[in-house]
């Protein structure tokens, strides 16, 4: 078992080496079809991805799936079909599906098959071994209710199939008894090129979008590659409402109603911001937090009234009382906002308890209290028992308003805040520290900003096991879903009511719908319905358990288990077991966890999401790293072991389960080792965006983006402050401060700029960039006819905690003797390696050097995925 390993190494080596001298590696795994069918009816969305694959050498081989599917979605079916058998997926309880497992495996990890990418999306990954010249079906279902914000709903489709495909489809049909009032298609593939191979068509309750782009589309679009497509595409579309009653529908004895009413008028609110500005909050965050709150006060209404609240170790009130947004009071407060600053500790407790005793001391009939917190971190000071805070928040709000809580980064106890706004008729949301953090502030914003109804009371004579009815508040944009069953079936007519409050007068909605009336629902799936009610019925009783305890908690999550098993959906109590072809090769899909601290959240919370589009980002949950078991190669049963969530600190490269012909290409960065000869050396597979060196203290960040079949980059652009940027393409500079536009080509003689903290300069094919106390210098090379451009850092400044692939300036490793490959010693762990080449772009001349070949994980102790930007 060691020498196959060990054999594949070497060959997949070789192979290594030929990527980089840029020869074509022999396809022998074809992907002949892939076909992505979403179909949407009455919002509830069913996606089936069908991916049919060859085994083109003849010898057996592992081939691998993998695809991104929404967060909020729960997975209900994978299928793998071998020659003429199929292998179904089975959802389980959670423990016995662990056992099963562990049964198959004595090593007592759980080999994740998902794991969570970014914002919005999760990876499902997995793999199974084809005999030569055999073929394999793989086919994933996975089903989610799109939600209604600001407007309209989204169906994110991903699609990355590998490698260019003959027969690419993907087919969105949606269906809308009330009509689609507008259609949109967004995203990466639908730009360009690619934009052709897309195709809308519109009927009075349908609309179908294909997207089947040529083979040759495929690998000529501009993100495009020997990879084929790589990217999302974004369904957007609202549908028409005449009936201000909401919509009915009723099928097979469920029934879903969706209530939106939009011709109300606005309710006035009383909003007051509390907002963490504790020492942790430096840098970027609370200037982006400045920037939002800046532009929501512009947006708040005339007759709102607003109160705004800064905490650390103190807590300080802008004006003690609420006041109306008048322009003089607005003027005053943005020149509050623009002092904030970050100092001391966090005081939750006492910061959003002065923020419901000024909602209380001024109650205005007919309007909307809101309570928005913003925090970046766990309570400090002050009352720091979150039980406690909890409480005292609970009873000071007394269930009179709602208090959202908006979580910024992943320093943050994001359960707590889950918790706490659930308490309180509210949601938490994750804010993700980055350059957009501004905007989903304002977004979150946005959503609440226009309430139209409070205290939302939803009735259904003859209805039973009804989901949620109740509700504090409905904003403008947004959508209140209640399903159920209908307890007789026999009757003819379907009754629903809704009571709720209009600036400040009670107003009804009443009316009936014929409950055999179902000629809207095609029969394929006229179970979309009672599959619908228990989507929705099982995120609520998983909402629910965060609050629940004792008895109560366990009947509930017993019932919310019962409903995943029968409708074998993939949640946090349930998990998907693949048994594949090979004797007792058993693989397990979770539901990943989001928030790492904590026990039993938060996937699901993702419903309540910020994501808006654009979504795939970097920024993961806090992927904690403990790395026990390292040495796989040796591992009785490999194949399974490489879908390990954890760093497994292998080559890219050398993932069995990965057709090597899919990359084909990396950049190859060269690390020097203080007091070693040898430098070391790691790869990162081409095309892509990429984080290359940040430095949140002083707001500086560099990023880079590679094309693919190309070396180094085509573009790079570095940040500095919020007003400074600047963009090198290998054609020409251009610098922005806010004031100066400054455009600088290459190849000219020396040219400069300099102005506060930043200075330029550039001669002929060098650039040197010094912002604040970090100096880059950009190389533009070119080699066989082709311009790119190299970053290097001669001097990293003492003190700075630097980030990025570039960031790393403090490694060091040992050679150890004794084993037939060649092995490092790299932070107490045992990294295999190989002696390798390098050419170093960071001089002119280009010189290639000898250097050790480490995987990107043992050098960084993240995943490339972790460095990975979404715009320059
Ligand atoms: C998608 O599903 C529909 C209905 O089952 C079917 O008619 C259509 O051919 C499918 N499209 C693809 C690309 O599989
Ligand atoms: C596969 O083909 C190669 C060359 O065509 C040959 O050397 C090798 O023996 C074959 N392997 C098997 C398992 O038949
Ligand atoms: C609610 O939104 C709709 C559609 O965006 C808009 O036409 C309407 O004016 C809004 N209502 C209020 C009160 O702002
Ligand atoms: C629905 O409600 C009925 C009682 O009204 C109950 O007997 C039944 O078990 C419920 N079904 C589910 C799936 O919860
Ligand atoms: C609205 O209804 C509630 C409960 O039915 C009642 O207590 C309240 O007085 C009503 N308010 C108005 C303004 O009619
Ligand atoms: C850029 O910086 C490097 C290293 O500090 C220096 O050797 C080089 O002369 C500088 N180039 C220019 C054009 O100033
Ligand atoms: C860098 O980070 C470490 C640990 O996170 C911290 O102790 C140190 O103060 C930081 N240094 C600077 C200059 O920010
Ligand atoms: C490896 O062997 C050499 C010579 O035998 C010895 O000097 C060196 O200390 C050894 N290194 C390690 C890490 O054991």
């Amino acid at each position: 078992m060691m020498d196959r390993a060990a054999l594949r190494l070497i060959l997949l080596g070789v192979f290594l080496i030929s990527a980089s001298l840029g020869v074509k590696k022999k396809q022998n795994v074809d992907i002949y079809s892939f076909y992505i069918n979403s179909t949407v009816t009455s919002r509830y969305a069913t996606t089936v991805i069908t991916s049919r694959v060859a085994n083109t050498l003849n010898e057996s081989q592992e081939i691998q799936f993998e695809v991104k599917i929404p967060k909020n979605a729960f997975i209900s079916k994978f299928r793998m079909t071998i020659e003429g058998k199929t292998y179904d997926g089975v959802v389980k309880e959670k423990e016995e599906a662990q056992q099963q497992y562990n049964q198959a495996v004595s090593r007592g990890q759980s080999a994740g098959l998902v794991k969570s990418v970014g914002r919005t999306l999760e990876d499902f990954k997995t793999s199974v071994t084809v005999a030569a010249f055999s073929k394999v079906t793989f086919e994933l279902t996975y089903e989610e209710l799109l939600k209604r914000r600001l407007g309209k709903y989204e169906l994110l489709i991903n699609a990355q199939p590998m490698q260019p495909v003959a027969d690419f489809k993907m087919d969105v049909h949606i269906q809308e008894k009330p009509g689609i009032s507008f259609l949109e298609v967004k995203g990466d593939l639908s730009t360009g090129d690619l934009a052709n191979a897309i195709k809308t068509t519109r009927a009075d309750k349908d609309a179908w979008v294909t997207f089947y782009p040529t083979r040759d589309q495929q690998t000529k679009c501009k993100s495009c590659g020997e990879n084929g497509l790589n990217g999302d595409m974004l369904v957007t579309y609202d549908v028409n409402r005449q009936n201000p009653n909401g919509e009915i529908m009723v099928s097979k004895g469920y029934f879903v109603h969706y209530f939106a009413p939009s011709n109300v008028p606005r309710i006035s609110k009383n909003v007051v911001f509390i907002i963490d500005q504790s020492g942790s909050m430096s840098g970027q965050k609370i200037k982006q937090t400045r920037l939002a709150l800046l532009r929501i006060l512009s947006d708040l209404d005339e007759d709102d009234h607003f109160g705004l609240i800064t905490f650390d170790s103190e807590v300080n009130l802008w004006k003690r009382e609420l006041l109306k947004a008048t322009e003089e009071n607005l003027k005053n407060a943005k020149s509050f906002v623009k002092e904030i600053r970050d100092r001391g500790a966090t005081d939750i407790n006492a910061a959003v308890l002065a923020g419901v005793d000024m909602i209380k001391r001024h109650p205005r009939e007919g309007t909307a209290s809101i309570l928005i917190l913003l925090t970046d971190g766990d309570p400090t000071t002050g009352e720091t028992n979150i039980e406690k805070i909890m409480a005292n928040v609970k009873e000071a709000i007394g269930t009179k308003f709602p208090l959202y809580c908006l979580g910024f980064g992943y320093d943050v106890n994001f359960d707590f805040l889950i918790k706490m706004s659930l308490e309180n008729s509210g949601v938490a949301r994750r804010i993700y520290e980055d350059s957009d953090a501004d905007l989903q502030l304002q977004g979150f914003y946005e959503e609440v900003a226009v309430p139209l109804l409070t205290d939302i009371q939803l009735k259904y004579p003859g209805g039973s096991n009804l989901t949620k009815t109740s509700f504090s508040l409905y904003f403008n944009g947004s959508e209140i879903v209640v399903s159920g069953q209908i307890t007789d079936n026999s009757v003819e007519s379907f009754t629903t009511e809704v009571i709720a409050v209009s600036k400040g007068s009670n107003v009804t909605y009443q009316d009936n719908t014929m409950t055999k009336d179902t000629s809207d629902v095609p029969p394929e799936n006229e179970d979309f319905m009672q599959r619908l009610w228990a989507h929705l019925t099982v995120k609520q009783l998983l909402d629910r358990q965060v609050l629940l305890k004792g008895q109560e908690k366990e009947d509930e999550k017993k019932e919310s288990l019962k409903l995943s098993l029968k409708y074998q959906f993939v949640t946090p109590l349930t998990s998907m077991v693949v048994t594949k072809p090979q004797e007792g090769d058993v693989e397990v899909a979770n539901k990943p966890k989001e928030g790492e601290r904590g026990g039993e959240s938060t996937a699901d919370y993702y419903d309540s999401d910020l994501s808006h589009y654009p979504v795939q980002h970097s920024l993961q949950a806090a992927k904690i790293i403990a790395v026990d078991d390292f040495d796989l190669y040796d591992h009785p049963l490999p194949t399974y072991m490489y879908d390990h969530p954890l760093p497994t600190y292998a080559f890219p490269t050398m993932h069995t389960t990965t057709p090597p012909a899919v990359q084909v290409h990396s950049n190859r960065f060269l690390l020097p080792v203080v007091g070693q000869s040898k430098p070391l050396c790691f790869d990162v597979p081409v095309p892509h965006k990429l984080r290359l060196l940040q430095d949140s203290a002083s707001e500086f960040s560099m990023n880079g983006e590679s094309l693919s079949e190309q070396n180094g980059f085509h573009q790079i652009a570095i940040h500095y402050k919020t007003n400074h940027h600047l963009i090198i393409s290998t054609k020409s500079i251009s610098y922005h401060n806010g004031q100066d536009n400054v455009e600088i080509l290459w190849g000219q003689e020396l040219t400069q700029h300099n102005t506060d903290g930043v200075s330029l300069v550039v001669l002929e094919n060098e650039m040197n960039v010094t912002m604040g106390n970090i100096g880059v210098v950009i190389i533009s090379h070119k080699k066989d006819g082709v311009m790119f451009l190299w970053p290097a850092i001669w001097e990293y400044p003492k003190d700075v905690n630097l980030t990025g692939v570039l960031g790393k300036s403090d490694i060091s490793y040992v050679k150890t003797n004794g084993s037939q490959t060649p092995t490092l010693k790299m932070k107490d762990k045992e990294v295999k390696t190989y002696l390798e080449t390098v050419s170093d772009y960071r001089l002119h001349s280009t010189p290639t050097r000898e250097c050790w070949l480490v995987p990107f994980q043992a050098v960084m102790e993240a995943e490339i995925s972790d460095f990975t930007v979404t715009q320059l």
